[in-house]
């Protein structure tokens, strides 16, 4: 066995920090999950906006990636991204997503599964208009997802957009922008010791959120 192999073998860490009950949490989730989140903000989690979303193909493949969420509330979440990627060729195919936040700093995880839809296109050009200048040129230079020859092939369509675009205002490209997820399940994890963790699920039925606890 290697050394690394051996190492996580034996890795034994207890979760210790807090404890999730029925009593302490929100009657809704996405209280909940504002709670989570604020909490989050507050301690400085690294990366706590990222989330690995996953997406399934047509042949019932998954494929998973990590994205930034930028805005949440009401049970939806945005990201955005390039409408010609993986993700998004799955997508139109598709419309069941999951997304699993993970922040070690609070022994946390958040599991969501919901339906996905385009952003509304107002909220895409509001969000692509305030990205830095750098990151509009890449939006319309990055081919997401397919094969490029080499970087310097990335770079010389970037240089060329950069010329293109010199002293003009940057339209969003119809192949970029935004989705929406709404979510109908949620599930909160905290870590606790001896791996006897909480989980309060939160399930969508009849318009009302059904409370759950899972075993760890
Ligand atoms: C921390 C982090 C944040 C990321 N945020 C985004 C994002 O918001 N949008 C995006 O398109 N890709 C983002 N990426 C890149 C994606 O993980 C992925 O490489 C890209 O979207 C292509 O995925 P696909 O080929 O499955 O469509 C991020 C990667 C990391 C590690």
């Amino acid at each position: 066995m290697s050394h690394v192999n051996q190492h996580i073998s034996q890795l034994r860490e207890d979760f210790m920090k807090s404890e999730l009950s029925e009593n302490g949490i929100q009657k809704s989730p996405d209280l909940q999950f504002e709670q989570w989140m604020k909490n989050a903000v507050e301690s400085k989690v690294n990366e706590f906006q990222a989330f690995n979303l996953c997406t399934v193909s047509k042949e019932h493949k998954p494929s998973s990636r990590i994205v930034y969420l930028r805005e949440f509330g009401d049970n939806l979440f945005y990201f955005y991204t390039n409408y010609n990627s993986k993700k998004a060729i799955e997508i139109s195919l598709n419309k069941n997503v999951c997304l699993t936040f993970f922040w070690p700093e609070l022994e946390r995880q958040i599991r969501i599964e919901g339906t996905i839809e385009f952003a509304e296109k107002e909220k895409s050009d509001a969000y692509f208009n305030h990205r830095p200048l750098e990151s509009r040129i890449g939006a319309w230079s990055s081919p997401q997802s397919n094969p490029i020859k080499d970087r310097n092939a990335l770079e010389q369509l970037v240089e060329e957009n950069t010329e293109k675009f010199k002293d003009q205002h940057i339209e969003r490209p119809e192949f970029w922008g935004g989705y929406k997820i709404t979510a109908h399940y949620y599930e909160f994890w905290q870590g606790r010791k001896s791996r006897l963790h909480d989980r309060i699920a939160f399930t969508l039925e009849n318009n009302n959120w059904k409370i759950e606890r899972l075993a760890p």
